[in-house]
């Protein structure tokens, strides 16, 4: 197997991956079923001949672009595992911020709060949530069938179930509310960016979650206006948004009524989360 691991990261490197051996440990354990710690301490028998075949089918799907996350069927998000698959997007770090920011600004309101994911994709912004509080329930919207199969099935695996309920729609449309904290990660990124995407997400992660449209802001546009109907009085929104969209999004939160009481950074710096809220 130790041949088999410096063969395969030795070909990940030379095709620009940036953690070859870190990725290579990882498709290896994953065919041997055990832990990349567990490999790491050391285990130099060679694979036999199926796990050989079945390491190298792994590797090759890693070099064709397609990205880890889809490969080993899982992404870690708020420390809980999710299940994501082609056709959702891989939860990514920078959102971790949008959690953060509502765990800040939301307190308690003296009954269980009302949650609602517009765009809710795997669920892990709606399931981390539910999981911090025990009393919440939520709502997690998605245009996307395939997004909403996983989340369900996320929601399962992390016994959140029958907290989180799943609807296929466009953003709030059809929605009676009221809400105590509406978050949302809508697809921002410009039409013309997408094609300058790293290949891996450009290719492999879905359209429909990317593409924010000419300037990247269309989703704000269609959500914003409709939050002040759904929100409970006093009731928050949060925000993810591209660098160097805060101002934007803060401006249509302003439009729509919103008073927009400040943005989260994320781990580089970049204003990731906007927060807003509705009159009390
Ligand atoms: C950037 S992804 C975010 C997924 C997940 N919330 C996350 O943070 O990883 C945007 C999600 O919005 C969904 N979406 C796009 N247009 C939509 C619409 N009009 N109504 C509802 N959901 C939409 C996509 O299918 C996708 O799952």
């Amino acid at each position: 197997m130790t041949e088999a691991l410096r063969s395969a990261a030795r070909r990940m490197g030379r095709a620009g991956l940036v953690r070859p051996r870190h990725e290579a440990r990882l498709l290896a354990a994953r065919v041997l079923g055990c832990a990349p710690d567990r490999l790491i301490a050391g285990n130099g028998r060679p694979f036999d001949a199926g796990q050989a075949e079945r390491f190298e089918r792994l590797v090759d799907r890693r070099l064709s672009g397609e990205p880890m996350a889809y490969i080993l069927g899982e992404r870690e998000f708020w420390s809980l595992r999710f299940t994501v698959e082609p056709g959702v997007l891989v939860p990514r770090p920078d959102s971790e911020t949008l959690v953060e920011a509502a765990l800040e600004r939301v307190a308690e309101r003296g009954g269980p709060l009302r949650l609602l994911d517009l765009g809710t994709g795997s669920g892990c912004l709606l399931l981390s949530l539910l999981n911090e509080w025990p009393d919440a329930r939520g709502l997690g919207v998605d245009l996307s069938a395939a997004a909403l199969a996983v989340a369900a099935a996320n929601a399962r695996s992390l016994g959140l179930r029958e907290r989180a309920r799943w609807r296929l729609g466009a953003w709030s449309s059809g929605l009676q509310g009221p809400f105590d904290l509406i978050v949302s990660n809508p697809p921002y990124i410009a039409s013309s960016a997408i094609a300058s995407l790293a290949p891996d997400v450009r290719s492999f992660e879905p359209a429909g979650a990317l593409d924010g449209g000419p300037d990247g802001l269309d989703a704000y546009r269609a959500i914003a206006p409709d939050l002040g109907r759904i929100l409970a009085p006093a009731g928050w929104a949060v925000l993810e948004v591209g660098a160097g969209q805060a101002d934007d999004v803060a401006a249509l939160l302003g439009a729509a009524g919103l008073e927009a009481i400040g943005t989260r950074r994320d781990l580089a710096g970049i204003p990731r989360a906007v927060v807003a809220r509705s009159a009390a």
